[in-house]
């Protein structure tokens, strides 16, 4: 089977994005990360990718704050296909996809979102999981489409909610199901 390349998105520290790199070098994953791209200058993200020899580059999202759109769609979309990237994941990403990249990648973009969507999308989804005083959330790995995490669920994986948790417990408990969710849901992917 052809090894897939894999260009991530991520706004963050990049944990998500080591999980599924550590995936590949464990022979879990037929795959090679081709570039790790963020809108964020001097994100963790950038520097994990660095020390592992990955291309990474920062690229402004500017002048929009929340989308990725106009000509800054078009510079990630320039070094997505220049590292000859086949299917784009999202770690973190903290921008709205809009129809350019989604065009040019149809059915092959990925997200991985800290609930179990349709339960709180957008923003800090387990303090939103805290505050609603549910006894349940996890993480869901889906497509992307033009919504805000929306799109067909690929993945998810349950975490239960302690009476003591606080949202910094909360979330790192998630990011334990988000890091073994994410290489599990490229697997089944890069085997169609
Ligand atoms: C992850 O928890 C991911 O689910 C979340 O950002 C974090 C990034 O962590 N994404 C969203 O909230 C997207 N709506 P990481 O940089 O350590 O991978």
């Amino acid at each position: 089977m052809e090894q897939q390349i894999i260009g991530i998105l991520g706004s963050g520290k990049g944990s998500n994005m080591a999980s599924i790199a550590e995936a590949i070098d464990g022979g879990r994953l037929n795959a090679r990360i081709g570039c790790v791209i963020s809108d964020v200058e001097g994100a963790g993200i950038l520097d994990r990718a660095e020390q592992l020899n990955i291309p990474a580059f920062f690229i402004s999202g500017d002048p929009y704050r929340t989308k990725l759109d106009g000509d800054a769609e078009q510079r990630y979309l320039a070094v997505l296909r220049e590292h000859g990237v086949q299917l784009v994941a999202l770690a973190g990403f903290m921008r709205i996809l809009k129809k350019g990249l989604l065009d040019a990648y149809p059915d092959r973009i990925i997200n991985i979102h800290p609930s179990l969507l349709p339960a709180f999308p957008g923003l800090a989804a387990w303090e939103q999981a805290l505050d609603d005083g549910a006894k349940v959330t996890g993480c869901t790995v889906h497509f992307v489409d033009t919504g805000t995490d929306t799109g067909r669920v690929i993945l998810q994986k349950v975490v239960h909610v302690a009476d003591d948790d606080t949202p910094g417990s909360l979330h790192a408990r998630i990011q334990e199901q988000e890091h073994l969710a994410y290489p599990e849901a490229l697997g089944t992917i890069i085997q169609k």
